[in-house]
């Protein structure tokens, strides 16, 4: 395995607490975006094209693999909407509250939805680009329920849970095996582990 450690390309501080939480048992540390290192918009079609120049950028500033990752909800009844939007859904600067009540608004309760996470992995010295991908399905609860995880995690019923608990009343493990940043994860480390 080449990297024991890996810059995060996020300011989000549930997204680093997370990576750190599903990566770090392998013996990689991950380390917070260096103070400076600006992101692009994330202005792509796709979850993809959205984390490929989070991960370069950060790769570029502090001269070392990095991965980021984007990832949102998609809700059937709205045609996959957010998606790449999720972190915006009413608009630029949208709370994560204000992202969950718009989602339950507009998707009606116990319809599909699914989480996706991309994550790239860029390793500037030997010019390695990776991507990996997680899903995780599940249902609009009746209503938002829980307070741990974040984002739309009150308001999403995982498939692989028990089929009544929200992501948001699971523990930090039972959120990790099932989630779609976990998968991802999991796929970025047995890569890793393979090299
Ligand atoms: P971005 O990847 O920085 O564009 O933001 C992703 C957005 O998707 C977050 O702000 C959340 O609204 C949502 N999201 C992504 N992953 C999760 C999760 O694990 N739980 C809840 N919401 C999530």
């Amino acid at each position: 395995m080449a990297a024991r450690s890996l810059v995060l390309a996020t300011r989000n501080p549930h997204k680093l607490r997370e990576f750190r939480r599903l990566i770090e048992p392998a013996g990689i540390a991950v380390d917070a975006l260096p103070d400076g290192t600006q992101l692009p918009p994330e202005d792509g079609n796709s979850f993809a094209e959205n984390a490929l120049p989070k991960a370069r950028a950060a790769a570029a500033g502090a001269g070392r693999a990095s991965i980021a990752d984007d990832s949102g909800i998609e809700a059937a009844a709205l045609g996959g909407a957010p998606g790449v939007r999720s972190a915006r859904y009413p608009g630029e600067g949208a709370s994560d509250q204000q992202n969950l009540d718009k989602l339950m608004r507009e998707a009606p309760v116990g319809s599909p939805l699914r989480y996706v996470c991309a994550l790239v992995y860029v390793d500037p010295a030997e010019e390695q680009e990776q991507l990996f991908c997680g899903y995780c399905d599940g249902r609009l609860a009746e209503r938002p329920r829980g307070s741990r995880g974040f984002g739309y995690d009150p308001a999403f019923i995982p498939d692989e849970s028990d089929g009544s608990r929200t992501m948001a009343e699971l523990s930090d493990e039972e959120k990790d095996a099932i989630s779609h940043r976990g998968e991802a994860a999991r796929a970025l480390l047995a890569w890793l582990e393979g090299r």
